[in-house]
């Protein structure tokens, strides 16, 4: 159903393939690229599947197994590092009983690694869905996540 709606908002033109993917994958309920996410898009373009795959492969901000419904990506590059963002990693990772590229059981969050977020003036840094946080400890993070916790 949102597969249609997606491609209705876009030109079948090649030069939209990544705000189409973006678009499904946003509306995909599991937050990433399906099979029949990626068959709609070619087929939408005209493209071949494999085309399409290749292009989702190739980005890191697409993923093709479901995710959770916060996504949370935490930055990897040298000045949030030099700030503590690999503590902040394994910290993330034990109270959330996941490894990178993984989702909690409850299907709430995801963990990925990003490059810089641009942000690196208040590192350590990392986004959740759309929202910025930097300055980050352990205690800023579980304060974060307990409070998506009770938005449900
Ligand atoms: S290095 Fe982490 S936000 Fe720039």
């Amino acid at each position: 159903m949102y597969r249609e709606q997606t491609l209705k908002k876009f030109n079948p033109a090649l030069d939209n393939i990544l705000y189409i993917l973006h678009d499904l994958q946003d509306n995909n309920p599991e937050h990433y690229l399906a099979k029949e996410d990626i068959r709609a898009c070619a087929d939408y373009l005209e493209v071949p599947y494999s085309y399409v795959h290749s292009v989702a492969s190739f980005y890191t901000m697409f993923s093709l197994k479901p995710r959770g419904r916060y996504i949370i990506r935490l930055c990897d590059s040298p000045p949030c590092h030099l700030m503590g963002s690999q503590s902040l990693l394994d910290y993330l990772k034990k109270s959330l009983d996941v490894k990178v590229g993984e989702t909690t059981k409850d299907k709430m969050f995801t963990l990925e690694l990003t490059s810089c977020l641009g942000a690196c003036g208040v590192a350590p840094a990392m986004m959740i869905n759309e929202e910025m946080f930097g300055n980050l400890t352990p205690a800023a993070v579980d304060a974060i996540l307990e409070k998506r916790r009770k938005e449900l």
